[in-house]
């Protein structure tokens, strides 16, 4: 890799409410400041406490520049490049890469390291908004930082013998937010072992996420979807031999063999019942819905289920674990998916049921269209 390219990097900052006079929100960040002071730069705002003369910044660690051609922000009169003041406190600034560089006999060729000083009183790297990541087969790289005068480094190391593994995966940023770090990246053996295809190391702080406060929540998408019926026969002191459930609790007024009046208020109902991927009872079997449901109102018909799919067939081992209320007289209802097993490992999600059919207070079926949120 040719080390005169350096691409820029991008921090975010967060700006430290710590001043009794800069107390920071929206409120009090007005586009609108005195008429001689330049609300943007090159299309990018500039909003209030920052500004490019006094006048218009409220102290000298919120002045910017603004003087080259095409226009951008500078911090200062430093090179460090501003490409975003957000009114949530947070600015993004493009910083170079640390890189360290051997010819093939392992001689050092190049080398630089980032360096970055804010004022420890408004400024700080976002350690939630940053990544640290390391680029190289051979390499170990560090950031120091000091906060509040106390020093520290923490760093990574990228070892491989295959250019296609030449990217360490983004490492966490170090815990702390700090005002000063600095990055460094160095080898082991001057790369000397994996020449032909890596003579340099890299190492950068990447911008992982704009803040939650600025990004809604993505939508999510089911990693995994599944529709599958489960076929419930009550015992009605006549089935014993194909009943897959029991009422196993009932009112004082009600007994175990029908099902109590009220909407069925306080029967608790066990169950073992064949799961089928179409909706035929005579399919086979692909696992059993065992759990219970327990009928809680008694104004109208509604229940609480609890119950797993236990699956053991050819495509699925393992359960997954509904819960949660099931107002019966909707057409959909829908269930919390709250864990599994197997191939199912603390899988999360929801599932929407539907009554597919019933035969008075026999016999029904469920349609469960599952929609996992978590899969591993
Ligand atoms: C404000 O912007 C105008 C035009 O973009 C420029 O001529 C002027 O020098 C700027 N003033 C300051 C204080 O940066
Ligand atoms: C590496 O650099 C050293 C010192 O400049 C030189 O002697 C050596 O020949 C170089 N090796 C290669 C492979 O270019
Ligand atoms: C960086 O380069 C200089 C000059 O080429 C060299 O003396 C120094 O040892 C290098 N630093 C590292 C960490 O390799
Ligand atoms: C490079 O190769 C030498 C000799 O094969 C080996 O001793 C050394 O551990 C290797 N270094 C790395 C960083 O893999
Ligand atoms: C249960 O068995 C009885 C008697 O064999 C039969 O009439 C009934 O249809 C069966 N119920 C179901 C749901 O298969
Ligand atoms: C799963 O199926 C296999 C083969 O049909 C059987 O040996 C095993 O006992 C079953 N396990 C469970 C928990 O039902
Ligand atoms: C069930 O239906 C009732 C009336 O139609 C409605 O008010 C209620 O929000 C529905 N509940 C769920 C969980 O969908």
């Amino acid at each position: 890799m040719p080390t005169s390219i350096l691409p820029l990097v991008i921090i975010m900052f967060f700006i430290l409410a710590s001043s009794p006079k800069l107390v920071l929100s929206s409120h009090n960040f007005p586009l609108a400041k005195h008429k001689y002071c330049n609300d943007t730069c090159g299309g990018i705002t500039i909003p209030f406490p920052f500004g490019t003369r006094p006048g218009c910044y409220i102290s000298k660690e919120f002045w910017v520049t603004c003087n080259h051609d095409p226009p951008k922000i500078f911090w200062w009169e430093t090179e460090i490049e501003i490409t975003k003041i957000s009114l949530d406190g947070q600015m993004t600034l493009l910083q170079s890469i640390a890189y360290d560089c051997y010819n093939k006999s392992g001689v050092s060729s190049t080398n630089s390291s980032t360096w970055i000083d804010l004022t420890e009183r408004y400024f700080t790297v976002s350690n939630t908004a940053n990544k640290f990541t390391i680029v190289g087969c051979d390499s170990y790289s560090f950031v120091s930082g000091n906060r509040l005068g106390r020093d520290f480094t923490t760093g990574c190391i990228a070892m491989c013998s295959s250019v296609d593994d030449l990217s360490a995966p983004a490492w966490g940023a170090a815990r702390l937010p700090f005002p000063k770090m600095r990055v460094e990246v160095n080898s082991y053996s001057q790369y000397t072992n994996v020449s032909d295809f890596n003579t340099c190391g890299y190492a950068l702080l990447l911008r992982t996420l704009p803040s939650a406060a600025s990004t809604p929540r993505p939508h999510p998408r089911p990693c995994k979807r599944m529709v599958l019926y489960f076929h419930d026969i009550l015992y009605n002191g006549y089935n014993s031999h194909n009943a897959t459930s029991a009422i196993v609790g009932s009112p004082a007024w009600g007994d175990r063999v029908t099902l109590a009046g009220q909407n069925h208020f306080g029967n608790v109902v066990v169950f073992d019942d064949p799961i089928t991927v179409d909706n035929n009872l005579h399919s086979p079997a692909v696992g059993r819905a065992q759990g219970f449901y327990l009928y809680d109102k008694k104004e109208i018909f509604t229940a609480w289920v609890g119950f797993s799919f236990v699956f053991n067939s050819t495509q699925h081992k393992g359960s997954i674990n509904f819960a949660g209320a099931d107002p019966l007289m909707n057409k959909t209802r829908e269930i919390s998916v709250i864990g599994g097993t197997g191939d199912f490992f603390m899988t999360r999600g929801v599932a929407t049921l539907m009554t597919d059919a019933f035969e008075g207070e026999v016999y029904f079926r469920l349609r469960v269209d599952i929609n996992l949120y978590e899969c591993w």
